[in-house]
C-alpha cells in the first residue's frame, strides 16, 4: 500500500507495561493527526480486535488529541495489555473443556481489514514484537516500538522502559546500604529482567553492590560467599547482593513459579535461594527483597519520555515513507529502522566482555564466578 492511501491507523500495546507505553501513544497520535490519519487503539493487546464481546464500549478507542492530553508522563497505559493474549498461541478452549493454543491470525488481520485499518504501531518487547513480524508478514503493514524494561531487544541501544526502571532500583538499593550497615546484614536485592542481566547489572554496579548475580554467568555460592567474607576482613560488616531473576548457579536452573498455556514461563525465587545459601554459608543474617513489578511502575525518567516521543515520531514517518515490517531503534545519535525478523530473532544479553562488567570487576564487585 502506498503511504497516501493511509487514512486509519491503530495502535497497540502488548506484553508486560513499561513507563513510556504513553508517551509513545502520544507521539504517534499527534504525529498522525498531522498527517490528516485517523488513530484508533485497539485495547488489551489484540484483545479489543479478537474478543469484541469483552468490551459494551467497543474493542477500539478513537484517539483524539484531547484523548492524549498531558499523557506523557504518565506510567502504565491507556489502552490496557495483557500478557496472554498472542493471537498466535491464543489460549483456547477446545471440545471436552481442555484449552489449547489456537493460531487466530487470519481471524485478527480480517478484523484490522473490517475495521478499515491501513497499518499498525506495535508497542512491544520480543514476544509482541515476534507477532508483530509474524502479521508483517502474513500483509498486514506494522511498524514496532520496542519496549521493555528488561532491555533485551536486538539490534537497539535501548528499548524505553529500562532507563526508570534502572533509576527506581539504584534509589531502593542506595537506600538500602544504611539499614544492612545498621543491622550488620547480607541484603539480597531480587530486580526483574528475565534471561537477560541489564537491570541487575546496571543497577549494582550503579549503587555499588558487592555481588550482582546475572544468568549470563551462573554462579559459585561459595565464591560469592567468600567475596562478601573477604570485605568484612577489610572493615565493611555489611554486604549488598544484586540479583537478576533470571540469574541461575552453575549447574543450576532458572527458578520458574508457574508456565501456563498461551504465556511465557513466570520467574520468581531466585533472590530467596541466594539469600538461604549466604545465611547458611555465612551465618549471618540474611534477607531478601524483590523489587517485582515496582519497576514497572511510575513515570517515565526524561531520558525514557524523550526516547518514547522519538520512537513514537519515528514509527510515523516510516509509514509515512511506505516502510512496513521494520522496527524503530536507537543507535546513538540517530533513531534507525531495523527488521523487525532481525530484531526478534535473538535475545540480547549481557556480553560478558562488555565494558560495565570490566568495570564492575575493577571494583571489586564479585559475579561469583
Ligand atoms: O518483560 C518484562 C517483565 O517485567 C519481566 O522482567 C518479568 O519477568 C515479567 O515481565 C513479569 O511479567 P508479569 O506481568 O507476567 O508478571
Amino acid at each position: 500500500m502506498n503511504a497516501k492511501n493511509i487514512k486509519r491507523i491503530a495502535i497497540n500495546t502488548g506484553g508486560g507495561d513499561a513507563p513510556g507505553l504513553n508517551a509513545v501513544i502520544r507521539a504517534v497520535v499527534v504525529s498522525a493527526l498531522r498527517r490528516g490519519w485517523e488513530c484508533v487503539g485497539i485495547r488489551d493487546g489484540y484483545n479489543g480486535l479478537l474478543m469484541p464481546e469483552l468490551y459494551p464500549e467497543g474493542g477500539l478507542i478513537s484517539l483524539t488529541r484531547a484523548k492524549v492530553r498531558g499523557i506523557t508522563a504518565l506510567g502504565g497505559t491507556i489502552l490496557g495489555t495483557t500478557n496472554s493474549g498472542n493471537p498466535l498461541k491464543y489460549p483456547t478452549m477446545g471440545r471436552g473443556g481442555k484449552m489449547y493454543e489456537k493460531d487466530r491470525s487470519a481471524e485478527l488481520i480480517a478484523a484490522f481489514k473490517r475495521n478499515g485499518i491501513d497499518a499498525l504501531v506495535a508497542l512491544g518487547g520480543d514476544g509482541s514484537l515476534g507477532i508483530a513480524n509474524a502479521l508483517a508478514q502474513k500483509g498486514l503493514r506494522v511498524i514496532g516500538v520496542p519496549k521493555t524494561i528488561d532491555n533485551d531487544l536486538d539490534r537497539t541501544v535501548v528499548t524505553f522502559g529500562f532507563d526508570t526502571a534502572v533509576s527506581f532500583a539504584t534509589e531502593c538499593v542506595d537506600r538500602l546500604h544504611s539499614t544492612a550497615d545498621a543491622h550488620r546484614r547480607i541484603m539480597v536485592v531480587e530486580v526483574m529482567g528475565r534471561y537477560a542481566g541489564w537491570i541487575a547489572m546496571n543497577v549494582g554496579v550503579s549503587a555499588s553492590a558487592d555481588a550482582i548475580l546475572i544468568p549470563e554467568i551462573p554462579y559459585n555460592i561459595k565464591k560469592v560467599a567468600s567475596a562478601l567474607k573477604e570485605r568484612w576482613t577489610h572493615g565493611k560488616k555489611y554486604s549488598i547482593v544484586v540479583v537478576a531473576e533470571g540469574a541461575m548457579p552453575v549447574g543450576g536452573t532458572v527458578s520458574v513459579i508457574s508456565k501456563e498455556l498461551g504465556r511465557a514461563e513466570k520467574l520468581g525465587g531466585a533472590g530467596e535461594r541466594v539469600t538461604r545459601d549466604l545465611a547458611a554459608l555465612t551465618g549471618k543474617e540474611s534477607r531478601a527483597v524483590v523489587l517485582g513489578h515496582l519497576l514497572r511502575g511510575g513515570s517515565p525518567t526524561t531520558f525514557d519520555r524523550l526516547l518514547s516521543l522519538r520512537f513514537g515520531a519515528a514509527a510515523v514517518r516510516a509509514l509515512a515513507a511506505g516502510r512496513s515490517g521494520v522496527m524503530v531503534a536507537l543507535d546513538p545519535p540517530a533513531v534507525r529502522y531495523v527488521p523487525l525478523k532481525q530484531a526478534t530473532s535473538r535475545m540480547k544479553t549481557v556480553p560478558l566482555d562488555c565494558d560495565t562488567i570490566v568495570t564492575a570487576r575493577d571494583l571489586g564487585i564479585s559475579f561469583g564466578d
